[in-house]
């Protein structure tokens, strides 16, 4: 039986800094809220010619390094991405380039925040059929390109990154188990209102921005990311004190402490980096587990628990062993 397995993780965060206190001279806010809040310091922000591409393209090198493989042994790339560079090619096929790459299959998936959990699902099968041998995952994000900047509600939760995974063929487990749900009725609590084929001279103007019904996010990612973590350890017939570390979606510290505490997962078994980037959206959790591999707390043989819930709405898990 063929499995896959994660070989190596990368992260990039671009440069610009942008604090809580740069936030107070931009919009009616406070440090103190804004931390409160969402737990959230500072984020990042790209600079104005770096792109979705380059951000995954510095996270995908990491990656590779980190599996000591070379960029021509993938054969698969699937990048997740709500903000991708152009309407086609796929920022995939722009990352391929990058790598020099060519022939496999390369694609974007889109599941905004649930994205990176999309992403891994699908390589993953491709792994589990023998249709790849070393995939590159990859969720990465400009996102502050889709934020009005003077709407307080939303422009104090986000900024850009990326983060990538390498996966690859085994014989033994690695990804368990992965588990993804979508629910097309909340559509309008969380959204872009404009896209090529709706309103698309917004989006010439640049103004097609996220919109949100922020009380509402709060309480349904809450509810979905605590099921799905019972969900997850019952189809690998394992309980919660099996899980090692739950890598929960990075968008605020008070959604993560309520789905720990609705879930009843020891706080010290989740990782959390939000303070430092903001929410992320597909980048969010693979940025996170690269965190904690780099600084030991995740290491080999580990069990961990991945999970993520967006726009849509779209959420998933993963169980993996590392
Ligand atoms: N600074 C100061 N005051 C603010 C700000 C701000 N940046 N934003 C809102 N307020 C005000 C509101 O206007 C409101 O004032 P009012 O009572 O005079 O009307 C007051 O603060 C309270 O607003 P609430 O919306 O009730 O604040 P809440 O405690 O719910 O926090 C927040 C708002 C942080 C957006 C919260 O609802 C949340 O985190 N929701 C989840 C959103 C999220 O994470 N979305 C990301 C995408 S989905 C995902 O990734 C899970």
């Amino acid at each position: 039986m063929i499995f896959s397995r994660i070989t190596g993780t990368g992260g990039y965060l671009p440069d610009r800094v942008l604090t809580n206190k740069d936030l107070e001279t931009m919009i009616d806010t406070t440090e103190q809220w804004i931390e409160s809040r969402t737990g959230i310091r500072e984020r990042r922000i790209a600079a104005d010619d770096e792109f979705t591409v380059d951000l995954a393209e510095r996270s995908a090198l990491k990656a590779v390094e980190a599996a000591a493989i070379e960029p021509r042994a993938i054969d698969l790339i699937v990048v997740a991405t709500t903000t991708a560079d152009q309407v086609f090619p796929s920022t995939a096929c722009l990352l391929q380039q990058r790598l020099g790459g060519e022939g496999y299959p390369a694609f974007d998936v889109q599941a905004v925040c649930a994205g990176f959990l999309f992403a891994l699902g699908v390589a993953d099968k491709f792994v589990r059929t023998g249709a790849a041998r070393c995939a590159l995952v990859v969720g990465a994000e400009t996102f502050s390109r889709i934020i009005d900047w003077t709407d307080r509600r939303t422009c104090v939760l986000f900024g850009d990154g990326a983060g990538a995974v390498i996966l690859q063929a085994g014989d033994r487990p690695g990804v368990m188990s992965t588990h993804l749900h979508s629910d097309g009725r909340y559509k309008d609590l969380l959204y872009v209102p404009v896209g090529v084929s709706r309103n698309f001279s917004k989006v010439r103007a640049g103004t097609a921005y996220t919109t949100m019904e922020g009380g509402e996010v709060f309480r349904w990612a809450v509810t979905a990311m605590s099921d799905i973590i019972d969900e997850t350890v019952q189809a690998n017939g394992l309980g919660k004190d099996d899980i090692d570390w739950l890598i929960p979606h990075q968008a605020n510290i008070r959604i993560i402490n309520a789905v720990g505490a609705r879930a009843k997962i020891d706080p010290d078994k989740v990782v959390v980096t939000v303070s430092r980037h903001g929410n992320t959206s597909a980048a969010s959790v693979p940025l996170a587990l690269d965190q904690a591999v780099r600084d030991g707390r995740v290491q080999a043989g580990h069990r961990v628990l991945l999970e993520g819930f967006g726009g849509g709405f779209a959420w998933g898990s993963a169980l993996i062993t590392m």
